[in-house]
């Protein structure tokens, strides 16, 4: 299927009508609130019950904000809230057309949620990850389906972020990228299709540039507030590279990179010593109150 196959104005499947979002995490409860704005069913679970009061409440936090500052009325919260539910065990998924996984990047705990899920699912129905790194087509090899198997990878915040690239493994059939496509835009984002390859496309691009930046850095080329203000100020970007580092969480850029550097086989990934010893030292950005820049 090429970039032109994914117009608009062409095959249009059936829409989602229910889905199930597991995982209610940071990306989950994104996910779920996005879902359940388009006026699917969603039903958010997680292995660990207090995440889904969780995820619930912040959804809900979320919704409460939006009418304070007039963006949302009361009567389109009501039906948003009334589109969202928590699930109390996988068996839901035996009711739905699409399940997004977004638990923990540990492969063997997605191959094993995989395994279960999608022997539950109905034959027509699409099995999604959310993963930031690990390949689609391992991920297909656990399925019962793995036709049906294919990577929605979303950006955080997700309601606020409209990409999502649709991740097409090597097993995945035609009409799973075409009902994905689908199921994007019905939730009001735009679709990216991209192979399955390390990092896919916005990760490829975005992590060498956050690392050649902690590399000017390290060597003592500019400060950090400067080399921000050089990319805000001369290439247009909204936020500067080493901020977007500590929002990403420097953990994860690490890991995104050691990623690269090894799926790829090129050394030019490697992460720069400074980002390790950040990591070493607890220093994991905003989360974490310290990071290139303090948020206390
Ligand atoms: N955080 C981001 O910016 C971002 C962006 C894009 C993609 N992702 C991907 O999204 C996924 C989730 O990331 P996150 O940041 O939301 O993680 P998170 O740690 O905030 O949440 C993960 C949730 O998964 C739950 N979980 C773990 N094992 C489970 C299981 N077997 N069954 C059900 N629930 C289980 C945990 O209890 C937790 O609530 C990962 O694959 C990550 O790579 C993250």
């Amino acid at each position: 299927m090429s970039d032109e196959s994914i117009r608009q104005d062409e095959v249009r499947p059936e829409p989602v009508r229910r889905a199930l979002v597991v995982g209610a995490g940071t990306m989950g409860r994104g996910i779920a609130q996005s879902i359940a704005e388009a006026g699917i069913a969603v039903s958010l679970y997680d292995v660990d019950p207090v995440a889904v009061e969780r995820g619930v409440a912040a959804i809900g936090e979320q919704w409460a904000k939006a009418v304070a500052k007039g963006r949302r009325t009361g009567s389109e919260i009501a039906e948003f809230q009334s589109q969202l539910q928590s699930a109390e065990s996988l068996a839901r998924a035996a009711d739905v057309d699409l399940a997004i996984e977004a638990v923990f990047e540990h492969l063997e705990t997605k191959l094993a949620l995989i395994r279960e899920v999608s022997a539950l699912l109905p034959a027509t129905s699409i099995l999604a990850s959310n993963t930031s790194s690990i390949s689609i087509t391992r991920l297909a090899a656990a399925a019962t389906r793995p036709e049906r198997v294919i990577g929605l990878h979303f950006f955080n915040p997700v309601p606020v972020l409209p990409l999502v690239e649709v991740v097409r493994g090597m097993q995945t059939a035609d009409a799973t990228v075409e009902h994905a496509v689908a199921f994007v835009r019905q939730i009001g984002k735009e679709p990216a299709l991209v192979q399955d390859s390390p990092g896919f496309v916005v990760n490829r691009i975005l992590l060498p540039m956050i690392n050649e930046a902690i590399f000017c850095l390290a060597e003592g080329v500019a400060s950090p507030e400067t080399i921000d203000a050089t990319m805000k100020l001369g290439a247009n970007h909204p936020m500067g590279p080493l901020a977007l580092a500590d929002l990403i969480g420097l953990d994860v850029c690490l890991d995104i990179l050691e990623t690269l550097q090894r799926d790829l086989g090129d050394d030019k990934y490697r992460p720069a010593p400074l980002l390790r010893r950040m990591v070493a030292a607890g220093k994991l950005g905003r989360k974490r109150g310290a990071g290139f820049y303090d948020y206390v």
